[in-house]
């Protein structure tokens, strides 16, 4: 439908040189910020250093991992389509990869972010399970004009989340360990609230879009957020219905804080 090529041969000198700095910065980054399931899913997807990585080859390794798949596509999807993907297990990437002007930020997500960003999570069973149910999830909300509830959700769990470790917290939102500057002050800068998970709190919250995020929320674990998401949303969103969004930097009485990371380690 909306698939198309990645015509990976187009890519330029220039574009892999983009894609290998991108990706040894963030390397290096993250290796003590990053939690162990997206570090194993990067190592064993094989997103070498060496350029824009080929889909074909990454399929292969995902689809062995957790029978997810690459489709690429040109820029953001229509929700439905995009939902549509998820819930069969592909993941809509595209291929276009930002300017060399545009390292540190970029609003639309280019394929740094898409690959690197996204993919490696997917080959975890608990995680990759969780994205085929948010798809279908998507598809339902869709039908119950409960989208903006839900996107909160994927907002502030796949593109923003933090998951609790022996060691404090580590990132695993893929709009952070697709950024720089993100990957340090969600887990050090003391100005973040970082919130102790809860599903209908997480899909009250509003976001913003155009800077780093004043909230963070922190999972136990990845079984922990599949199952808290497992029940049928529909009560969920009658429920919202009465209750009043929260602003992106507000803390609530109820809320459990957790302390900002004593990192670096170097
Ligand atoms: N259980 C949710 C529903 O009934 C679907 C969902 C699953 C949403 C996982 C997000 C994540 O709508
Ligand atoms: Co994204």
């Amino acid at each position: 439908m909306t698939e198309i090529e990645q015509d990976w041969k187009s890519y330029t000198p220039g574009q892999h040189a983009i894609w290998r700095t991108l990706f040894r910065r963030q390397e290096a980054m993250l290796a003590q910020r990053a939690c162990q399931p997206f570090l194993e899913g990067l190592k064993d997807l094989g997103v070498a250093a060496d350029g824009i990585p080929d889909f074909r080859r990454l399929n292969d390794a995902l689809d062995r991992a957790t029978r997810w798949r690459i489709v690429a596509v040109p820029g953001l999807v229509p929700d439905d389509v995009f939902f549509e993907h998820l819930a069969n297990r592909r993941f809509p990437a595209t291929c276009f990869i930002r300017r060399e002007d545009q390292l540190d930020y970029l609003q639309e997500p280019d394929i740094f972010h898409d690959i690197f960003g996204h993919v490696p999570m997917l080959m975890n069973p608990v995680f990759a399970d969780y994205m085929e149910a948010y798809g279908k999830g998507g598809l339902k909300a869709l039908r119950l004009h409960s989208l903006d509830r839900l996107a909160r959700l994927y907002w502030y769990t796949v593109e923003f989340g933090l998951v609790a470790t022996a060691d404090g917290p580590r990132i695993y939102g893929s709009g952070i360990v697709s950024s720089k500057g993100e990957s340090i002050y969600c887990l050090e800068d003391a100005k973040p609230n970082r919130i102790a998970f809860d599903l209908l709190r997480v899909m009250r919250t509003r976001y913003r879009i155009d800077d780093y995020q004043e909230s963070y929320f922190v999972i136990d674990s990845f079984e922990q957020l599949f199952a808290a998401t497992q029940p049928d949303f529909t009560l969920y969103y009658d429920a919202l219905e009465g209750l009043a969004d929260i602003e992106p930097g507000e803390v609530l009485a109820g809320d459990r804080i957790l302390p900002a990371s004593t990192q670096p380690t170097w």
